[in-house]
């Protein structure tokens, strides 16, 4: 029996497989007007195909909580009545092929305002609809220019956006929410020594550092039922001081560890488990399944279920991480762009029943 095909229960939602579609930002919505960050018809059958395609779970990419917090004027935002209307339309796509519809709510931070990736990524300036970027502090991320320090009472309002965006998340169906604090963005930069020494209650101290996170994480859970599940994805180390070689501080997986038990004791579900994208520079080791030990290793030392994402491309491996016990799911990003029939055809070869939706089913068994 597969354990990669075997549902999974958290809080009292199930989720049928625990091959799960990681959060991907398209840059496909409105970056002006009315239809500002709402999904398009390209979101709906984009994440609508992976749902057919038999993943567990569907994870619709980053979406900012406010207009500075995109990572571009291209991305996904829940802050209007609008964005929440068109979003229903997509939960429900995804409920309809079987899977879990499950939101990623974001704020970019320093890395904000920048241009479509396959355009050079490059920082967007405020005549080319770009914006002025916040983070913890003034420091910029290398190649971008310097953000504004936030103000503690500018905190306390974000804190409010994320719930008010969990608020209208869960209005348009969502059933799973996950707070991103990982990749270098707002989230990430407060929770890393690398990029906040902050002289105030929400920096220097690890307890510091952890304060507007853990601020962020109880106001999102306050919103959210007590029977549907919260994610945190979390990058588990800034790849420097796990680096022997880099003399950097920066935020480690001991640290992980003890981020885990603390956003446990919140009533966090779920730890997403990836690494990097606070510096650009920071020597990586990437190859098949890298981050992996990351997640076993909050697994282990907390109990806390997590998630493993990053180069898992083939069945058997992910099947080993979810049978080993290194993870409760994995989370799958390219891989599912090349081929969202990916989890049909990992079932078929791990001898589990693939789930095509009634449309396709009784004739993609028959052989003539
Ligand atoms: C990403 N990734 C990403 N991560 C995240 O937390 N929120 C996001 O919105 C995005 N956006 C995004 C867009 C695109 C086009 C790619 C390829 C990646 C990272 C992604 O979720 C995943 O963690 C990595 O891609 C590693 O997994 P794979 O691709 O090796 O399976």
């Amino acid at each position: 029996m597969s354990a990669l095909f075997t549902p999974v229960t958290l809080r009292s939602l199930e989720i049928p497989n625990r091959v799960w579609m990681s959060p991907m930002c398209m840059y496909s919505a409105a970056p002006e007007g009315p239809e500002t960050g709402a999904p398009t018809d390209f979101h709906l059958a984009h994440l609508a195909a992976r749902a057919a395609g038999g993943a567990g779970l569907v994870m619709a990419e980053a979406t900012g909580v406010r207009p500075d917090g995109r990572i571009s004027p291209w991305d996904l935002g829940l802050w209007n009545d609008r964005q929440q209307q068109a979003f229903a339309r997509v939960t429900s796509a995804i409920r309809e092929y079987g899977a879990v519809p499950a939101i990623q709510l974001a704020h970019a931070g320093r890395k904000a305002s920048t241009d479509k990736p396959w355009l050079g990524d490059r920082y967007l300036p405020e005549p080319e609809g770009g914006w002025r970027t916040v983070g913890p502090t003034a420091e910029p991320f290398p190649g971008l220019p310097a953000p504004r320090a936030l103000t503690a009472a500018e905190i306390g309002e974000l804190v409010r956006d994320f719930a008010d965006s969990a608020r209208r998340a869960l209005a348009a169906g969502f059933e799973v929410v996950e707070v991103h604090g990982a990749h270098g963005y707002l989230i990430n930069s407060f929770l890393s020594p690398a990029t906040n020494d902050r002289t105030d209650a929400y920096g220097g101290s690890f307890e510091n550092r952890l304060r507007f996170p853990l601020e962020v994480v109880d106001a999102v859970r306050e919103v959210w039922p007590d029977h549907l599940p919260v994610f945190f994805r979390t990058s588990a180390t800034d790849w420097l001081t796990e680096n022997p070689a880099d003399a950097r501080q920066g935020w480690t997986g001991d640290d992980t560890v003890r981020l885990a038990k603390e956003l446990q004791a919140r009533g966090v579900d779920l730890l997403d488990v990836s690494t990097g994208g606070m510096v650009p520079d920071a020597e990586i080791p990437v190859e098949p399944g890298y981050q992996v030990p990351f997640a076993a290793q909050v697994r282990d030392a907390t109990g806390l279920a997590t998630g493993a994402v990053g180069l898992i491309t083939e069945a058997r491996q992910a099947e080993q991480i979810v049978a080993s016990g290194q993870a409760d799911a994995v989370l799958l990003g390219r891989e599912l762009l090349r081929d969202p029939y990916w989890p049909q055809h990992a079932a078929t070869e791990l001898g589990a029943d693939p789930r095509w939706p009634e449309q396709y089913g009784y004739a993609v068994r028959r052989r003539r």
